[in-house]
C-alpha cells in the first residue's frame, strides 16, 4: 500500500471512531418502558410529538396545555400508541395554582415521578405565542412592559415554578429536568427580545441549578435543549422566508433527540447540528456573532 492510501485509510478509521464517538450516547429505549413522564405544552407543535415518541416507549404520561379538546385528542392516540397511562391536566402555566395541580396530578396518578419535560411557549396577552416572537418587532418599536412580563412569568417563571413543585419526586426517583431552550436562548437576535429574556434565563436559572445539583451530590439530571427551526406548524405558517424553511428539521426527530438526551443524561442537546456552532462562537466571539445577527436578520 503507498504512504498515501495509508494516511487516507488511518484518517477515515479515524473519522469512523470520532461519529461513533459522538453519536454514541448509550441509549436504552427499553428504559423509559413504564417511565413516569410529565410533559408541558402537549397540544401542539414539538410537545404533542414527545407525547406521541414517549407512549411508542412504553412510558406513562401527563401531559398539559390550555386546550382541553385538544389534550383529550393527544390522551386518546397517545394510548392507542402503546402509552402505559396518559392523563391529562388543562391549564394555564402562568397560574401557579394550575403548576401545583400539575404536579399534585402526577403524584396522584404516579406516585412518583422520572421526567419533567418543560416545553410549552405563550403568552396570556396573544393567542398564538408565533404571533409576536416571529412578528419582526424591535423592542423600540414596541416597547409593551405588561407584555414583557406577562412573557417572563408564563415562559421562565413557571418552569422554575414547576421545577420547583417536582423537584422532592425527581430526587426520591434520580430523575431527569429536561428545558427546552432555542438557539435564540444562547445567541441574540434582532426583535427577539422577550424570548431571548426568557431563553436566556432559563440557561442562567436550570444551568445553575445543575452545578447546585451536583455539589449536594443529588442525582437529578438537568438536560438544556437548544433547538433551531423546527418544522412545527407554527413556524410553517409564519416564516416567509423559502431558506429559514429548508433549514427547519422535521419534529418527530426532533422529539426524539430530546427524548434520548433527557434519557442520557446529557447536560445540553444541540438540534439540529448548527446550532452548535453558532452557540459556541457566540462564547467566544460575541462581536462577530452579533454582526451575524444583525445580518441574518436583513
Ligand atoms: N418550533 C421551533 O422552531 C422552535 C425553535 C426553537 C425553540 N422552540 C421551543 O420548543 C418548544 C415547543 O415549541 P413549539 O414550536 O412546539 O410551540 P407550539 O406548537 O406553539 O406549542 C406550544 C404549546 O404550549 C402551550 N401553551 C402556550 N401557552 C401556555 C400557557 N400559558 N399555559 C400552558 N400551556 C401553554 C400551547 O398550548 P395551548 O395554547 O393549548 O395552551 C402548546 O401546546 C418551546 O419551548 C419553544 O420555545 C421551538
Ligand atoms: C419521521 O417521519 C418520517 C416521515 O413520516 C419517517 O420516515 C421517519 O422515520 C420518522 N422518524 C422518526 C425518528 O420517527
Amino acid at each position: 500500500m503507498s504512504r498515501l492510501a495509508c494516511v487516507g485509510f488511518a484518517v477515515l478509521l479515524g473519522s469512523v471512531a470520532v461519529g461513533i464517538y459522538w453519536n454514541y450516547d448509550g441509549f436504552d429505549p427499553e428504559s423509559l418502558r413504564g417511565a413516569t413522564v410529565v410533559i408541558t405544552g402537549c397540544s401542539s407543535g414539538i410537545g404533542e410529538e414527545m407525547a406521541y415518541q414517549y407512549a411508542r416507549l412504553g412510558a406513562k404520561i401527563l401531559i398539559t396545555a390550555r386546550r382541553e379538546n385538544r389534550l383529550k385528542e393527544v390522551v386518546a392516540k397517545a394510548k392507542s400508541l402503546g402509552a402505559q397511562e396518559a392523563h391529562y391536566v388543562a391549564g394555564d402555566m402562568g397560574k401557579a395554582e394550575d403548576c401545583e395541580r400539575t404536579i399534585q396530578t402526577a403524584k396522584e396518578k404516579f406516585g412518583q415521578l422520572d421526567y419533567l419535560v418543560l416545553n410549552h411557549v405563550g403568552s396570556t396577552k396573544v393567542s398564538n405565542a408565533p404571533e409576536r416572537i416571529l412578528s419582526g418587532l424591535s423592542w423600540d418599536e414596541d416597547p409593551d412592559v405588561d407584555y414583557f412580563v406577562d412573557f417572563l412569568n408564563v415562559n421562565l417563571v413557571s418552569y422554575v415554578r414547576l421545577a420547583s413543585l417536582a423537584l422532592p419526586l425527581l430526587k426520591e426517583s434520580s430523575g431527569h429536568i429536561v428545558v427546552i431552550s432555542s438557539l435564540a436562548g444562547k445567541v441574540p437576535f434582532p426583535t427577539q427580545t422577550c424570548y431571548s429574556a426568557a431563553k436566556f434565563g432559563l440557561d442562567g436559572f436550570f444551568s445553575s441549578l445543575r452545578v447546585e445539583l451536583m455539589k449536594a451530590q443529588q442525582d437529578v439530571s438537568v438536560t438544556l435543549v437548544v433547538l433551531g427551526i423546527i418544522k412545527t406548524q407554527g413556524i410553517v405558517d409564519y416564516l416567509k422566508h423559502e431558506a429559514f424553511l429548508k433549514a427547519a428539521v422535521p419534529v418527530n426527530e426532533t422529539a426524539l433527540a430530546i427524548i434520548r438526551g433527557g434519557a442520557t443524561r446529557a447536560r445540553e442537546v444541540y438540534q439540529p447540528f448548527y446550532t452548535w456552532p453558532f452557540a459556541t462562537l457566540r462564547a467566544l466571539w460575541p462581536g462577530v456573532l452579533d454582526n451575524i445577527a444583525v445580518d441574518v436578520d436583513k
